[in-house]
């Protein structure tokens, strides 16, 4: 019951300890021995002591700041006294600085045996009682950082997901109408919207809104009154306004504050005041994405003007060299965005066409004035040097490498459909859908103007002669669409 324990005795009484060290090493205890008080403290601060047997009079130490010292060094190390007397007020106070028990010399070892037994039970349950707290206090910590562990990744998630959609929208969305859509879907919010402020900044405006369930929200163009200068500040600080249940964030571009976007936080359930960090914080994160998007978006505009500037200075150039080709790209530009509209195509794609329609010949910049302004028609070698000018024109664009699409467009606007055309014989789809409807616009215009060398055919010739090469020259459905168009009414620009 007792074997296997550690057992300190700390006496100065010899005859004593050679009793109880005899007595304990018979019931296999590993008995250690002090004849002094800082001695037996030493020995306990090596050993792993189970049990101190302890004199209460020592001739360094007395017995109770003996005991307090192990009880604060080892706290859970049972100390049972042994004493030549007994005294009722020594033994209270003894029990109560954590003494197991007493034993009174001389002592019995049947009575030494019972309690040994009983204190070595009681550690035992002691330890474990310890070591059940211990295991409930690391519980609760795991709980807690769980708890945090789930809450970060719910902020990563979020944050995620953030990113995700912004990365998805493109360049011809309505930024300011995706971002209320943003905060809307991934936000705990009855409604939000995006509000510019007057010119008085009197009122909000609101530009767009989103709402959620059975919410609503007001029409576009809808005003709040703002009471006060709390949204002046806001703008000023760059901070967030809440009124309302309604939190309103600036939207800051290039240090200035353009708009504010509106989240409509849920009421709380338990009528408790609600923490918003949450709610600002990935406000926040959508107002820095959205900003980042219109700055990059005016930057690329810039970037385009000028691209589009130094375009227009060629054609500039080649028109100053050959008069049809600035009134020819005019007209198919306008043509092909109307045909375009028609047939229903994307905004990338008209915006292409408004790019590519007015610079589309820009490759006979590179054709010589013999054969470019000569009035007759062309040899077959003319015409072999003509045909480079689509390869020209790409070579001219790609070196802006935001036009690369557009590049593409202008090589392939002599492609035919069967693919007989060049540059590279080009078949079906495999043409740019712009190069396909601008082929048909080329043509019609090509046809309808006089030239030194040919009368300009009418309306109704070129749609016969359309008609009968679609399928081979041009995209069946573009050349049915431009036909119709023409049977319309519509003048193609003279
Ligand atoms: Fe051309």
């Amino acid at each position: 019951m007792i074997g296997g324990s550690k057992i300190l005795i700390i006496d100065d009484n010899q005859e004593v300890v050679d009793v109880l060290a005899d007595f304990l090493s018979l019931n296999d205890c590993d008995v250690y021995q002090a004849s002094m008080g800082y001695d037996g403290l030493d020995i306990l601060n090596k050993k792993d002591i189970d049990i101190v047997l302890l004199d209460v009079r020592l001739p360094d130490i007395n017995g109770i700041s003996l005991l307090d010292a192990i009880k604060e060094s080892k706290p859970s190390v049972a100390v049972i006294m042994i004493t030549g007397y007994y005294d009722p007020s020594f033994v209270i106070d003894a029990m109560k600085k954590g003494a197991s028990d007493f034993l009174l010399k001389p002592f019995e070892l049947d009575k030494l045996m019972l309690v040994m037994m009983r204190v070595v039970r009681e550690r035992r349950l002691l330890i474990e009682k310890e070591n059940i707290l211990h295991n409930l206090e690391d519980k609760k910590k795991i709980e807690v950082l769980n708890r945090e562990l789930q809450k970060k990744i719910k902020e990563l998630t979020m944050m995620y997901h953030i990113s995700n959609k912004f990365n998805t929208i493109n360049i011809y969305d309505d930024i300011y109408e995706k971002m209320v859509h943003i905060v809307g879907e991934i936000m705990d919010v009855k409604s939000c919207g995006y509000y510019v402020t007057d010119n008085d900044n009197k009122e909000l405006i609101l530009y767009t809104g989103y709402a959620k369930d059975n919410n609503v929200i007001p029409e576009n163009g809808h005003k709040i009154s703002i009471a006060g200068d709390s949204f002046g500040e806001a703008r000023m600080a760059g901070r967030h306004v809440l009124q309302d249940n309604r939190l309103y964030l600036p939207l800051i571009i290039k240090g200035e504050c353009i708009g504010f976007i509106m989240a409509e936080t849920m009421a709380n359930r338990n009528g408790n005041k609600r923490s918003l960090d949450g709610d600002i914080f990935f406000l926040k994160l959508i107002a820095d994405k959205a900003s980042t998007q219109i700055e990059n978006r005016m930057l690329y505009e810039s970037l385009f003007e000028n691209i589009l500037h130094t375009l227009k200075s060629l054609i500039i150039a080649i028109n100053k060299r050959d008069f049809y080709t600035e009134g020819h790209c005019k007209r198919v530009t306008e043509m092909s965005l109307i045909l375009g509209e028609r047939m229903g195509i994307n905004e990338y794609e008209r915006d292409a066409i408004k790019v590519v329609g007015p610079v589309h010949d820009l490759g006979k910049i590179g054709i010589p004035d013999a054969i470019l302004l000569k009035p007759q028609g062309l040899t077959d070698a003319e015409y072999a040097i003509m045909k480079g000018h689509s390869i020209y024109g790409e070579e001219i664009m790609s070196r802006f490498e935001i036009l690369s699409r557009e590049a593409k467009i202008i090589r392939h606007h002599h492609e035919k459909y069967d693919g007989s055309g060049y540059p590279d014989a080009l078949s079906g789809e495999e043409i740019p859908l712009c190069s396909r409807i601008i082929a048909v616009c080329d043509t019609y215009d090509a046809m309808g103007t006089e030239r030194p060398y040919k009368k300009a055919a009418s309306r109704a010739e070129i749609a016969v002669e359309i008609t009968r090469c679609k399928g081979s020259q041009f995209d069946p459905s573009i050349a049915e669409s431009f036909v119709d168009l023409i049977r319309d009414g519509y003048n193609a620009g003279r």
